[in-house]
């Protein structure tokens, strides 16, 4: 799959935009409740924004985001990025604190987590919308699917048993 520079840079832009009503209270994130929470602050056609909490210890499987390119800005906290290097056949873990941003291209699998003791608040934008996200585990330094799941129910959501029960599409 191809990288699209300039649509890399809208979608930074666009969790810019947002991260700046995020960070002016004008969009309240409850963190003090120590449950992961998102919202979904734009969905049209053509992107899908989130503001999304993540609380100590939560993290994501290691996921894809269908044929979607994505980006994030840490908006408060520090999260961890594990992202799979497909030629060395392993994750590559680096820190994202308050104010980085992260952008990927459609094919781009990577698992998310918070290490630290205080909440992280993200903004997540995706282009297309996402549709559909696959799970992995790793398997002799290879990917191995073990779900796929339609994703309209949230950005970086946990996987849940039942929606990859019924919409396993087959692993290789
Ligand atoms: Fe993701």
């Amino acid at each position: 799959m191809s990288e699209d520079p300039l649509l890399l840079s809208r979608l930074l832009d666009w969790t810019a935009e947002v991260a700046a009503q995020v960070r002016s209270g004008e969009i309240f994130v409850p963190t003090a409740s120590g449950e992961r929470w998102d919202l979904s602050v734009v969905g049209d056609d053509e992107v899908e924004i989130w503001v999304v909490s993540w609380p100590p210890g939560f993290r994501t499987e290691l996921h894809d985001h269908g044929p979607a390119a994505g980006a994030f800005v840490v908006t408060s906290g520090s999260l961890t990025e594990g992202v799979w290097d497909p030629i060395a056949g392993r994750r590559v873990e680096s820190r994202i604190g308050t104010g980085s941003a992260s952008a990927f291209a459609p094919g781009h699998v990577h698992d998310v987590a918070n290490h630290g003791t205080e909440p992280a608040v993200t903004v997540n934008a995706y282009s297309p919308p996402l549709a559909e996200a696959a799970y992995y585990d790793v398997h002799r330094q290879r990917l191995r699917r073990f779900a796929a799941a339609r994703r309209t129910d949230g950005a970086e959501a946990p996987l849940e048993p039942t929606a990859a029960d019924e919409d396993v599409a087959g692993g290789t």
